[in-house]
């Protein structure tokens, strides 16, 4: 199939255009602001935009568009610049859409439990908002004080509640987006069950803005659980956490988080938040965070005795309760600031894998063998519960996944074993730019041919986040 690239640069007719449709403030092109917009939180990946726009409507989108899909102009969307994958990295020049400025809360609907918002909104400032009507919208990815909610359904974000609650996208329930072309529209309709044509709303969800620009979300809420309690057990070994996790499910309990730390990880990010909340002792390999939640804590204290009861098989060392809401912010505060610690420590590449909760043993055992190999050192966090592993990668020198023959054939080789267990490279990051390469092991041919289609039918000039996902 033929795939038109986006190509053509940015002229200062446009920039009168852009002026005219946003207003002078509104149109951004000093250096500080081009290198602002030029990175993400993806390795150390740069390149900057030719200019960047901060439109406040989906009508103002839409005019934007009209001339970035006549004029073949490349248009990268953005929202906190939070990533991993690279989907918000202008990576062809162009034009870079900014959503800071759509950052309204339109309307909690407490009658049908559904709330209404702009995507520029600090995903805990939504959670907080729905908090204060008894409300609660679980998906809480470790940014979740910094990222939008427009880059979590871009990317169908994760986190840690993900394991009880659900990703993103069993909350969006309907999207306004505007379409490469400029057309406006609604993908679905603001209801729990929807079986009315092809669902152009989970579609989008988790598309790294490659199809449209997401100007409204309509997301489902749940009634928000009374209490929480949380415990922190150490392992002596890796593997036997990794055992642990598939453990606690199988004897039927579902924790609302169920996070493993690896040992290296816990001792940088203690030192990097100057935190001595976990001691650990020195036969400690690694950490579940185990949570659970509801409405009586009573059953919540009698289910936490039984996990613990579970977990005495197992080498573990002693278990520490948080106690109250200071303390569970502590450990929380280590578990969400890791993947930050861990980079700024040297370990820039990030992986997202996610394999059968029960194969994480193997996954764990996997990534140490292919460390010694490919000579990477890695450590391993993540939402155990899920199967979904976050592996840091520290090689001395690199600073990115694709600067290196070695490292691209390691990663190659991990992701051969992920997709062996039956797993998939990327649970909740996205593929964006650092991950397109490596699709071939995951899907054949005919997948990929049916996403540029999709691709085309959206977008047939090929300008909204080219290069993302696929060539
Ligand atoms: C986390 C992010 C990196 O789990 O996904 O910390
Ligand atoms: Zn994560």
């Amino acid at each position: 199939m033929e795939v038109v690239a986006a190509q053509s640069v940015v002229t200062a007719e446009h920039v009168e255009a852009f002026r005219s449709i946003l207003g002078e403030a509104n149109v951004w092109m000093d250096e500080e602001t081009l290198q602002y917009y030029s990175h993400d939180e993806t390795e150390h990946l740069h390149f900057l935009p030719d200019v960047v726009l901060k439109p406040r409507t989906p009508e103002e989108i839409s005019a934007i568009m009209q001339i970035c899909h006549r004029d073949r102009i490349p248009v990268t969307p953005r929202g906190a610049g939070t990533g991993l994958s690279g989907g918000a990295l202008p990576h062809l020049g162009g034009v870079l859409i900014s959503t800071d400025r759509m950052n309204s809360i339109l309307h909690i609907d407490e009658r049908n439990l559904q709330v209404t918002t702009e995507p520029g909104v600090i995903t805990e400032v939504l959670m907080d908002a729905v908090k204060e009507k008894g409300l609660f919208y679980p998906p809480d990815p470790s940014s979740k004080g910094s990222c939008f909610i427009g880059g979590n359904i871009s990317e169908n974000s994760g986190g840690p509640k993900a394991v009880k609650y659900g990703v993103v996208k069993d909350y969006v329930l309907n999207l306004q987006i505007v379409l490469p072309t400029g057309e406006i529209i609604w993908t679905g309709a603001n209801v729990l069950k929807n079986s009315t044509g092809y669902n152009l709303t989970q579609l989008v969800v988790g598309s790294e803005g490659t199809l449209g620009i997401v100007t409204k979300i309509v997301l489902k809420l749940v009634p928000l659980p009374k209490h929480d309690l949380l415990m922190l057990v150490p392992f002596r070994s890796l593997e036997q956490a990794g055992e642990a996790v598939s453990a606690i499910f199988r004897a039927g309990f579902t924790p609302s988080a169920l996070e493993l730390v690896e040992v290296d990880a816990l001792q940088i990010v203690s030192k990097f938040v100057d935190s001595s909340a976990v001691p650990i002792t020195e036969d400690t390999a690694a950490h579940l965070i185990i949570e659970v939640d509801g409405n009586h804590i009573e059953t919540l204290m009698s289910e936490m005795e039984a996990i613990s009861e579970l977990l005495m098989q197992y080498d573990i060392g002693e278990l520490y309760f948080a106690d109250d809401a200071q303390q569970k912010a502590e450990l929380w505060k280590l578990r969400r600031r890791t993947a930050e610690a861990v980079k700024v420590n040297g370990y820039t590449i990030e992986e997202d894998t996610v394999v059968p909760r029960a194969e994480l043993p193997a996954l764990i055992r996997g990534v140490k063998e292919l460390g010694v190999k490919y000579q990477f050192h890695a450590v391993c966090y993540g939402h155990a519960g899920d199967g979904n592993l976050h592996i840091r990668i520290n090689k001395p020198g690199l600073s990115n996944s694709q600067d290196d023959p070695q490292m691209i054939e390691g990663l190659r080789a991990l992701f051969a074993l992920v997709k062996s267990l039956g797993g998939t490279i990327s649970g909740e990051h996205g593929i964006g730019l650092i991950q397109k390469g490596y699709m071939d092991i995951v899907f054949e041919e005919t997948n990929l041919q049916l996403m540029r289609a999709i691709k085309k039918a959206f977008d047939p000039h090929n300008i909204l986040n080219a290069g993302k996902i696929f060539d």
